[in-house]
């Protein structure tokens, strides 16, 4: 076989070190074993870290001999998810209601493995090596920028595993390339009462029915329909017997919007028609957002820094562009408030026709992507250096 990637030597070990992280799943901001395994492969490669103690977060530091070169950081990020895993692979988690079901264990063995390309032949620049606890809940990126860690950080590069392409495809987008998400619960208070009596209650479940079908129309007649935006209700709670009318209702849901003016818009529109519906039913209607991550907006320079570095790794061939962002989220988008940077996809699926989604119990990837991320990271990091000193 031609060796094709630079990082082809690193496979085996890469696939051993995957293989024990993703056997081995911690949720957000619990994530200490999976520190240690880290540490354990940092120690072995002769990369210094800091430990972040309660935070969890590994920044292994690879330093420049020139104090004044650029500093730039590569980021994984190290929880898993809550479910059971359904894939039967051999090295499949150890416990039931834990799984790698996001690729979180790949992200971290690509920023490895370019740990280990980087520290054989170093570029010119100091490099971090950022692996951050809670991506999926809790915004440890936040975490690991109050730390101060990242001061003096000139741009940050990360990615993630996807089926939507190929093994040996990395997608590189400039922009905006995933949604802001935010939440909402909405409790609607009337009045319980006899089933046969509706004239002496104030039915919360038909105040909830109407609702649910006003809300509908925020998107299909508020959002101008080239801006992308999504309302979700995704749990309605009320009621206790067919013969009793409930007096409460309680819905939560999910906004998802990659542009602030339409974000407010629809925050705006679904406080006015949970006010409104309460008006005119006679109930209290109260409603709470939460405010999720913002979207990851790549910026332009660094786009081409990693546009240029997947090209030496895939070839035109394997470069792929982004049509719309995903309206997924993903707390990257913290660094990227503060530090210029690109965040990137590559294609991971196992066959050709296969599509899993991620956090599926069925997640799986084709762990030859392990060699294309440990050679774009290591590309990045040499690209920027080369960018940033010209
Ligand atoms: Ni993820």
């Amino acid at each position: 076989m031609v060796e094709k990637y630079k990082s082809e030597h690193l496979y085996e070990w890469m696939v051993t070190v995957r293989r024990i992280l993703h056997q081995h799943p911690e949720l957000a901001f619990k994530e200490v074993e999976t520190a240690k395994i880290l540490m354990a492969e940092l120690d072995k490669l002769e990369i210094a870290y800091n430990y972040n103690g309660p935070g969890n977060a590994v920044i292994g530091r690879l330093p420049c001999k020139h104090p004044a070169a650029p500093v730039v950081a590569l980021r994984a990020d190290m929880d898993a998810l809550p479910g059971t895993e359904n894939t039967g692979l051999p090295f499949a988690a150890c416990m039931k209601d834990k799984m790698h079901a996001c690729g979180h264990d790949a992200h971290m063995t690509m920023v490895l493995g370019a740990a280990a390309l980087l520290k054989v032949s170093p570029p010119p620049c100091h490099v971090l090596f950022i692996f951050q606890p809670a991506e999926e809940k809790g915004g440890g990126a936040r975490v690991v920028l109050e730390s101060g860690a990242l001061q003096g950080v000139s741009a940050i590069f990360g990615g993630h595993v996807t089926h939507h392409y190929r093994v040996g495809e990395i997608m590189v987008a400039d922009g905006v390339i995933t949604a802001q998400s935010d939440r909402f619960s909405i409790h609607i208070k009337g009045k319980g009462g006899h089933g046969a009596r509706p004239h002496e209650a104030t039915d919360a479940i038909v105040i909830t029915g109407l609702l649910i079908a006003a809300m509908q129309t925020l998107v299909s007649r508020e959002i101008n329909p080239v801006y992308p935006a999504v309302v979700t209700i995704g749990t309605v709670h009320a009621g206790s017997a067919p013969n009793v009318i409930a007096a409460e209702a309680i819905l939560e849901g999910s906004i998802r919007t990659t542009l602030p003016e339409v974000r407010d818009r629809i925050h705006n529109g679904l406080k006015r028609m949970a006010r409104a519906m309460g008006e005119l039913h006679n109930a209290k209607v109260e409603i709470d957002i939460t405010q999720g991550y913002p979207p990851v907006v790549n910026t332009t320079r660094e786009t081409y820094i990693a546009y240029r570095a997947a090209q030496k790794v895939v070839g035109h061939a394997g470069l792929m562009t982004l049509d719309h962002p995903s309206m997924g989220s993903e707390d990257f988008s913290y660094y990227l408030q503060k530090i210029p940077g690109c965040y990137v996809r590559f294609g991971a699926r196992r066959h050709e026709n296969e599509y899993i989604p991620l956090h599926s119990p069925e997640f799986d990837i084709n762990e030859e992507v392990l060699k294309v991320g440990a050679a774009f990271f290591d590309e990045v990091v040499r690209e920027a250096a080369q960018e940033f000193s010209s």
